[in-house]
């Protein structure tokens, strides 16, 4: 049986609301050993930095690099492009740079999930201006409309349109600890 919660009144709007498990977490977890087992074949011979896409990345990439058999140094940056709750608003905007120096360097982004593609490729763009060695991708989901024309290297799941949370992703900033991910019905009949 897969597990629902109903939201509670702090939700605003969302209130009544349910969210249907769509991953457990077992079902993440054996996911990202397969991906942290490719990373770590394909960077065996360096040391690359990763850079997690704050806010919601951040479970996601404490769990990647726990189950990594490789060095990596660790650097994080903060964007926003979400206008309202669930809706983006079709501009990225910068809200923490990284703090280390990229040059000549592996480096890997760390992203929780791709809707639009805005903020990857928010995130390319800025890199592009850097000497970096190498730069490549990695989320753990991306949206099964999602078009971008570039590959992501790392994908852990293709999921269905829909608004999903938890594992580190948030709705109005809260369902991050939730340890699964669940997808929010919004289609009428709750
Ligand atoms: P994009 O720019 O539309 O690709 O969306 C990028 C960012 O929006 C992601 O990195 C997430 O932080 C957030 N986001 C997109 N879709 C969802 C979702 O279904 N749930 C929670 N956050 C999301
Ligand atoms: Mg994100």
């Amino acid at each position: 049986m897969k597990k629902t919660l109903v939201l509670d009144n702090n939700f605003g709007k969302f209130s009544g609301l349910t969210l249907h498990e769509l991953l457990s977490y077992e079902t993440i977890q054996n996911r990202i050993r397969e991906m942290a087992e490719s990373i770590s074949r394909d960077y065996k011979d360096s040391v690359p930095i990763m850079i997690g896409v704050l806010n919601g990345s951040f479970i996601f990439f404490a769990d990647l690099i726990r189950e990594m058999s490789i060095y990596a140094e660790v650097d994080f940056i903060k964007i926003s492009s979400y206008a309202n709750e669930t809706m983006t608003s079709g501009t990225v905007r910068l809200l923490k740079d990284i703090s280390c120096d990229i040059t000549g360097r592996d480096v890997i982004i760390i992203e929780d999930i791709i809707d639009s593609g805005l903020s990857i490729n928010f995130l390319k763009k800025r890199l592009e201006g850097s000497e970096t060695k190498s730069v490549r991708f990695a989320s753990l989901l991306i949206k099964e409309y999602t078009k971008l024309d570039f590959d992501i290297d790392y994908v852990g799941f293709t999921i269905p349109d829909k608004y999903v949370v938890g594992y580190g992703l948030d709705l109005a900033q809260k369902m991050r600890s939730l340890k699964s991910i669940y997808y929010l019905n919004q289609d009428g009949n709750k």
